[in-house]
Order: C-alpha cells, then structure tokens, then sequence
C-alpha cells in the first residue's frame, strides 16, 4: 500500500465486508488486512461460493469478528442478519458477483449476505468481479444501472485477460480504490460543497532533448492532502508534476510537466474552486533552452555553463487573483528561520494558511513518509506539529483549515 493511503484515523469505526464467489475473493482478504491498519473494526459475510474459494477462518485470522458464512450456524445469535444493520458504518460487497447484484437489485433476501444488505440502511460499496459475458448480460447491466440510481457506490470493474481466458470488463476494480472508497464513506464529510485544488510532485524544467532540471519531490504530500480532502467530501482536482502517486478514479487529475504547464492548469482550475493547497515544488528557474536536439559533449569547451531564467511564481500569483470567499494554502520548505519565512511568505503571497517544513532532518520533507510541520494561519494562529506520517499531517491540515 501506497504510504500517502495509509491513514489511520478510523478508530470506532465499523465495516462490514460481504464476498462473494470468485477467485478474486483472495483480495477481500487483502482488503481486510489494509483495514484493519486503519483502525476500523470489521465483520464479514462469505456466500457459500465465496467459502469455496477461501474459509472463514482466514477473515478471522485477519482480525475479522464475527464472520458469518451460513444463514443458521451460529449458536445463540438468532439475529445474525441484522448484526451489520446495528452496529456497522459501512457494507462493503467485494468482490461482489453477478447474482448478489441481481438480489439487491430486486431486494431479495435468501441467504445471509442478501439479508444483511437489505437490512442494512447506511452506506454500501458495491466491487463486482464476473466474466465479461455475464458483466455484459443485458440483466446485469439493468442491475448495476438500478443500483447506481439509488444511490450506492458502485465501483467499475477493470478490463484485461481474466482468470477463465476470456478478454474483456469484469475484473475486480484495484485493491486500494475500494479501500479508498470504503474510508470515504467512513470518513467525517465536513469538506462537502468545497472544490479543492491541489498541486504535488515537482517540475520538470527541459534543457535539451534528453535533459531536464528538476528536485526529488515525490509527490506523497500532495497525494495525502488530496485524498484527505477527497475522503472528507471535497470534489478535488490535482496538478500533477512528473510523478507515481496514483489516485482514486474520482480525483480529477491534470499531469503537466513544466512550471508554466502547471501555472496554465492552475489558472484554468482555480476560478471553478474555492480552495487551494499547493504542494508541488516547482522549479523557480528554469534553464534557457538550447533548442530540441541533444547537446553533444564534443561541442562543450571545459565546464559546461548553464544559464536560467525564471519561473512564475504559481502560489503568489493565485494569491493576486484570489477572490472573497477564496481559500489559499501554501507551503514553505525551509532549511532555517522556519517561523519568519512562513510570516513572510503567508503575506507576500496573499495566504489564508502557511504550512512551514523543515526540509533538513532526516524525517522530514523528501523522499520520506513522515513530515514535521508548524502551521500559521492570516489570523496569526500558529501550531508546531511532531514528526508525523504524511497522511496523519494531510488530515490535521484539513482539521485546522475547517476548525475541528
Ligand atoms: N511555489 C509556486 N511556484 C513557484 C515556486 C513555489 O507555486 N514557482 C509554491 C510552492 O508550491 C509552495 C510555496 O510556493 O506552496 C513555497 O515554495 P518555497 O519553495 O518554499 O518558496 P519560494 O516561494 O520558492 O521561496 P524561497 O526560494 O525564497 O524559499
């Protein structure tokens, strides 16, 4: 799992997992594992086909408690199939099969599983795995329109080769998208309504055909901040410089290369927002380009002299466009006078909020899933964080920024 996913703020909160046959159903089991780290409680349900596949015993082996598999094997708890209804949060059906979304559809209740969902009336996560033929059958597709009508969050199966050799849709979406989608659902939805920008990873500034300037930024910061928002309800677009965070489906994403392919995206997204955090380290210069062919080493004469010209400063020229009710963040690398910089920078730039790191000790900034940050805000309210991971950080912001 991607370090800028693993957040671990769910803590008395309950999901409850259903699976379903298919060979697929191995992932629930990896999706129990990243939940649990979470701090989530879990319960589950295994249809009969899914117990051929895997046992109840390996969802338990995992933390999962209790796991049902039967509708009538469970001594002294008559009210198995109301169990998920009171006490979970969220049903998550992964992987969920053709059959068990024919039932929801139609609001049938002839095992336990079925059961449970129909007396379930918080959130549901739908994750189907099928052949494409059955994914394709025109009772399928009426099925998941139906469910996707009312309201559930249906996740789309992935194309490729499936395990039956057939090509096609049906195969069980991303192990951490459903994870994704499962801790939204979880999470608490006070950034509903906003529309987040986000910048993250660095720049590339070219040189030549094959050279470029650019920094080691990898982009976790960013990714956690948006994921963060994303979780919490915002509608959140990115622009991402040159990097491998990957984001869940929903998170809009713009992938730009140089400071003035990100300052463009960024003039194009931020009249439609209301918030920004930008993230990325943006190259402040850039080289003066010689031209789109390769500098050959035989031309250079001694040391090779590179001049560079500058490059907008993205953060401050939003700052100068910002509007009333407009909501700017931005952060400060600093290697010392941590406190002065972040005032300085949070006024010349026109900020709501300054996110200040040290970018010289060895837990902190780079390269590294921890960050250790102070953060000051136009009303001079400043707070000085630990060391903390990425994604713990990213979720206090979003604290701070909407007063938790
Ligand atoms: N930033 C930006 N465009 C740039 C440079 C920086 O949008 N061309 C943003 C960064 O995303 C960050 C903030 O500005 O949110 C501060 O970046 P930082 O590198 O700390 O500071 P600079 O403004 O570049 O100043 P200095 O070099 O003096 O530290």
């Amino acid at each position: 799992m991607q370090s800028y996913l693993e957040f671990k703020t769910f803590a008395g909160r309950r999901v409850h997992l259903g699976a379903c046959g298919s060979i697929a159903v191995y992932k629930a089991l990896e999706l129990t594992r990243l939940l649990q780290k979470t701090g989530v409680s879990l319960g589950a349900t295994l249809t009969d086909a899914a117990a051929k596949f895997v046992t109840p015993l390996s969802f338990e082996a995992l933390g999962a408690y209790p796991v049902h598999s039967s509708m009538f094997n469970v001594p002294g708890e008559p009210f198995g199939h109301l169990e998920p209804g009171q006490n979970g949060h969220v049903m998550a059906i992964v992987p969920a099969s053709a059959n068990i979304l024919a039932k929801m559809a139609h609001g049938m209740a002839d095992d336990m599983l079925s059961t449970q969902i129909l007396a379930f009336d918080g959130p549901v996560v739908v994750a189907p795995a099928m052949n494409p033929r059955m994914w394709n059958a025109p009772a399928t597709r009426e099925n998941w329109a139906k469910l996707k009508e009312r309201g559930l969050d249906c996740i789309e199966p992935g194309s490729g080769s499936m395990a039956c050799g057939d090509e096609g849709t049906g195969r069980l979406a991303e192990v951490p998208e459903i994870y994704c989608r499962i801790l939204r659902a979880l999470a608490p939805n006070d950034l509903t309504g906003r529309k987040v920008l986000v910048t993250l990873g660095p720049t590339r500034e070219p040189y030549d055909a094959v050279r470029f300037w650019s920094n080691p930024s990898s982009g976790t910061m960013g990714a956690a901040i948006a994921v963060a928002a994303w979780m919490r309800g915002a509608e959140v677009s990115v622009v991402r410089g040159p990097s491998n965070v990957l984001l869940p489906e929903p998170i809009r994403t713009v992938d730009v290369k140089t400071a003035q392919e990100m300052y463009d995206a960024c003039h194009d997204i931020w009249p439609m927002c209301d918030t920004a955090c930008l993230s990325a380290a943006v190259a402040d210069f850039r080289p003066v380009r010689i031209g789109d062919h390769k500098l050959k080493k035989s031309t250079v004469q001694g040391d090779l002299q590179v001049r560079f010209e500058s490059n907008e400063d993205i953060l401050k020229s939003l700052g100068a466009c910002k509007k009333n009710g407009q909501f700017l963040i931005g952060f400060a690398a600093e290697t010392e006078d941590l406190p002065e910089n972040m005032q300085r920078k949070l006024e010349s730039k026109n900020l709501n909020l300054i996110v200040g790191n040290r970018i010289n000790k060895p837990d902190s900034g780079f390269g590294v899933p921890t960050n250790e940050v102070s953060v000051l805000n136009a009303e001079g309210r400043f707070e000085s964080w630990p060391s903390l991971p990425k994604t713990e950080v990213a979720w206090r912001i979003w604290d701070f920024v909407s007063g938790r």
